[in-house]
């Protein structure tokens, strides 16, 4: 087979340029390790009085602000130490007042713009004892987004309409009022803000009371906070409108165009809230839940105690109009930061190093909320396959940070909400729930935020919890402890291969563990070693539900041993890929395992583990540890394959790396088998959506389908050019699924003469959808699109969209010279 050939040899050059790519991230160095950025212990936080002033003005954009903070002096000192950073504060308004009313003015303000710490240096000695720290200072109410900041949006009548809102996370608060900006100095907090009356405030807490002021002004106090960090403090001021639920305790703030989208969110986010009070045995802490969208944010959503901050697209969900995959996004962001009312605001963690109890535990409880909620999505699945695979992919030469290492500056602190943090650390947390059983997990759960409530933790106190309830189960666990399990997990990166060695004579089965590596790095510099679970299904005993540990290989062990297999058999190790780690068999197992694949047995390995299978597989073969003919052998049984959960990985990986494929190739050989299992696929699934089917197969079809096209399927091509014929020649009658949209209309662009094109575009001069201006990009034909460049210049239908336009064209058709030096001589 000569094309084999071909494919092997260019095969390794392909393997080389992906080790150079991932490889590229250098380490970050740190030049600061003598500098100490955490504040001293010797004075605490109790409670913060804190007024604001925003003017939400432009040529001003300013705010004052007042604070007068408890504070208790444990050791006697004559420094207090604190973060601000962009305040300006009056000193000769600082003062310090004890509990007998002796008032102390500091000698000196000290600020080191590297750590961010305001020293007030005290000729006196203070001694140990309650004191209140009074501050008055200004600021900016900056447009960067971080800290106390202002944003804006048109409103229905075209105007631009200003908003001050706030993001803390993770050392932001010092930028709004000075404060102990660590995790773990929690303390209540008493916030009044000043605003003008045709604006509302919002804070973590419910209004306790409001007055009037002078100039149309008016100051909101907010109930006392719990104890808290600073991090989580949160307020806004606006001019949105407030959708509550029946109880008034949930409710959701926007602009009031997107008013009638907020509804799902808030569905999600109750039922999230029900979901996690059943599941952790205790209430929220705070009595109400404030939902809010602004335009933008630096991520996705902030999960402020009682005041859960959103980007509008992670906020609102238009039925008629948004996708499923919107619509998923909205539900992940609503039960993501639900979750972190529990994980992150009741028990947080100590210092940032350990940001992962946080985001590990709120992306965990995400998906168990979800699968709670819509039991069709196959959410657990889905995580295996989009996040924890995904960690597996990542997880490897400079890429990834351990889940837990040391942070000191701010740009470490802010590199640790990483992928480590959201991706690898819920997938451990699912190894961990299935060695010590869904039940032990959840008691230890329970234990954990029931002992730390209103506290902060570390890694340890986490494993202590879950120890104290595993010693009290009936779960066998003598070979172990948890901490010394799960250390090799979250305090070393990467992760471990099990390499399975057979004996068909003695039906011996031998595993040892290795480093996983890609090709090129140095073998010796990691050779970690990590305490692995094991679990396993045999052709003659195909069980894929047990998922408790059978065995442990240890980092002690050179080898273990499984007997008594049937050397007819073959043997999948980690069953539902539950271990964080990879599996490389001998080639005999493989090709086992790869007859049964193609046979019609196949379903009866678990869908996971097909997934895993061909996702390990796929970086095993691309890290040149195993024959990419075995590789071929396996995936050729996807042409039969129809669960999304398996497809995902070649939707997502195999044949993203098309173009590597051709260049190696220099044959369409490549091509053509991808061709042959997306082909397979379309004959079991076809072309039309039954709006009753399974939204996976939705997904599955989508994806098939715009795959086939783009690998040139004949039939795919036709049928999409078809079906848009079908609804121009009828566009009032024909209905199609918002899914498989992109695919008729791009596709049959590309095939559509000038006609058909122009009557798009005169569809889109009725209804504006601005979709069909992307779609109307995707025609191939150089004079179509040069006239549509024009067009968009000169009609004034669509001249506000030129730009996105040609950044279409620009995007789509990057190798079309023709299109490309007309648009470069027609610049101007
Ligand atoms: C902003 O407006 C407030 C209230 O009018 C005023 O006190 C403050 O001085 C102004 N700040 C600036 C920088 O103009
Ligand atoms: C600073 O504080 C002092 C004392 O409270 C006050 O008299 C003065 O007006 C303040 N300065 C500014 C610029 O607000
Ligand atoms: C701190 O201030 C010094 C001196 O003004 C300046 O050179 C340095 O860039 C500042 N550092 C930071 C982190 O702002
Ligand atoms: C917080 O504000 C409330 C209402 O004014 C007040 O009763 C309470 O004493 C304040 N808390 C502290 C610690 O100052
Ligand atoms: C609020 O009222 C002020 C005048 O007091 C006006 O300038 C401003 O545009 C109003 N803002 C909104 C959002 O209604
Ligand atoms: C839940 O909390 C209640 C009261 O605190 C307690 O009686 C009950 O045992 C707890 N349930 C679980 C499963 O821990
Ligand atoms: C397994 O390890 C033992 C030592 O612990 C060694 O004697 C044996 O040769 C190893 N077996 C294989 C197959 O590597
Ligand atoms: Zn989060």
């Amino acid at each position: 087979m000569a094309f084999l050939k071909v494919l092997l040899n260019v095969g390794l050059i392909f393997i080389a340029a992906t080790t150079v790519s991932v490889d590229g991230d250098s380490e970050n160095d740190d030049l600061n390790t003598t500098v100490n950025y955490r504040l001293p212990d010797n004075v605490v936080p109790v409670h913060y009085n804190i007024g604001l002033i925003p003017y939400i003005e432009e040529s001003n954009f300013t705010f004052d602000g007042k604070s007068n903070i408890i504070i208790e002096i444990r050791r006697a000192t004559r420094d207090i130490s604190l973060h601000a950073l962009d305040l300006i504060i009056n000193e000769t308004a600082t003062l310090l007042i004890n509990s007998d009313t002796d008032i102390y003015a500091p000698e000196v303000h000290n600020y080191d713009n590297e750590t961010e710490i305001l020293t007030l240096h005290f000729d006196d000695e203070l001694f140990p004892g309650i004191y209140s720290l009074y501050i008055q200072f200004t600021g900016i109410l900056n447009d960067d987004l971080h800290g106390f900041f202002r944003t804006s949006y048109i409103n229905e009548n075209g105007e631009n309409v200003w908003l001050a809102a706030s993001h803390f996370e993770a050392s932001w608060a010092r930028r709004a009022f000075p404060c102990w900006d660590e995790p773990a100095l929690k303390a209540t907090f008493n916030i009044s803000i000043k605003h003008r009356r045709n604006y509302t405030a919002v804070s973590n807490m419910p209004i306790r009371d409001q007055s009037d002021d002078e100039d149309n002004m008016m100051w909101t106090h907010f109930d006392m906070t719990p104890i808290m960090s600073t991090y989580l403090v949160a307020f806004v001021v606006s001019d949105y409108v407030r959708i509550p639920n029946a109880d008034g305790t949930f409710n959701m703030w926007c602009r009031s165009a997107l008013a009638p989208h907020s509804k799902f969110a808030q569905e999600v986010a109750q039922k999230a809230r029900d979901i996690l009070t059943e599941y952790t045995n205790i209430t929220d802490k705070v009595p109400k839940t404030d939902h809010l969208a602004v335009p933008e944010l630096t991520a996705g959503a902030m999960e402020n105690w009682g005041l859960i901050i959103y980007t509008e697209k992670d906020f609102t969900y238009n039925e008629k109009e948004d996708t499923l995959f919107r619509k998923q996004r909205v539900a992940v962001t609503a039960a993501h930061e639900m979750a972190h009312q529990w994980f992150g605001n009741m028990v947080s963690p100590s210092w940032w190093s350990h940001v992962w109890l946080n985001e590990g535990f709120a992306t965990f409880f995400e998906e168990y909320i979800l699968n709670e909620i819509f039991k069709d999505w196959r959410v657990m699945d889905l995580f295996v396959v989009k996040v924890q695979q995904e960690a597996l992919h990542a997880d490897v030469a400079k890429k990834m940070k351990p889940i837990v290492f040391e942070v000191k500056t701010r740009k470490e602190i802010d590199s640790h909400f990483s992928y480590s943090s959201y991706g690898k650390a819920p997938a451990i947390l699912r190894m961990l729930q299935h060695i010590i059983t869904a039940e032990v997990f959840r008691k230890g759960i329970i234990k954990y935020l029931y002992e730390h409530q209103f506290s902060s933790v570390t890694s340890d106190d986490l494993w202590n919890a879950f120890q104290a309830v595993l010693d009290e189960s009936d779960v066998p666990h003598n070979a172990y402890t948890l901490k010394e399990v799960m250390d090799t997990w979250i305090k070393q990166r990467h992760f471990p291969v099990v390499h399975v060695t057979r004996n068909y004579d003695t039906g011996e089965t031998i595993l040892t563990q290795e480093h996983f590596h890609l090709k090129g790095e140095n073998e010796h510099t990691d050779s970690d070693k990590w305490w692995i679970p094991l679990t396993f299904a045999t052709q003659s005993k195909p069980d894929f539900s047990r998922t408790l540990p059978i065995q442990w290989l240890r980092p002690q062990d050179k080898n273990i041993s499984i007997n008594g297999v049937d050397p007819n058999d073959w043997i999948i190790i980690n069953v539902q890929q539950t271990g964080f780690y990879r599996v490389n068999y001998d080639n005999l197992n493989w090709r086992k395992i790869a007859n049964y694949l193609n046979s019609d047995n196949y379903t009866k390995i678990h869908v996971l583990n097909r997934a895993q299978i061909v996702d390990d597989a796929y970086h095993l073969m691309i890290t040149d540890q195993l024959d990419i003919e075995i590789f071929l052998d396996l995936v050729n049984y996807l042409s039969r394959e129809t669960d999304y959960i398996v497809l995902y990985h070649m939707f997502n990986y195999f044949i993203m790396n098309e173009e590597k494929f051709y260049k190696i190739l220099e044959i369409d050989y490549f091509k053509q088998y991808v061709l042959h299992i997306l082909n397979g696929i379309i004959k079991n699934i076809g072309y039309e959506e039954d709006p009753a089917e399974n939204e996976l197969i939705k997904l599955t079809r989508v994806n098939t389908l715009k795959w086939a096209c783009r690998f040139n399927h004949s039939e795919c091509k036709r049928t999409a050019a078809n079906k848009l014929n079908e609804i121009l020649a009828n566009p009032e009658t024909h209905r199609i699924s918002r899914n498989l949209k992109e695919w008729i209309y791009c596709n049959g662009m590309m095939q559509a003469n000038k006609t058909t094109w122009n009557k798009l575009l005169d569809t889109y001069f009725i209804n504006q959808d601005k979709h069909l201006l992307e779609y109307l990009s995707c025609s191939e034909d150089p004079d179509i699109l040069i006239n549509f460049i024009n067009t968009s210049v000169s009609n004034d239908l669509i001249n506000n969209h030129h730009y996105d336009i040609i950044q279409n064209i620009i995007q789509q058709h990057s190798d079309n010279d023709a299109v490309l030096n007309y648009i470069l001589k027609n610049l101007e």
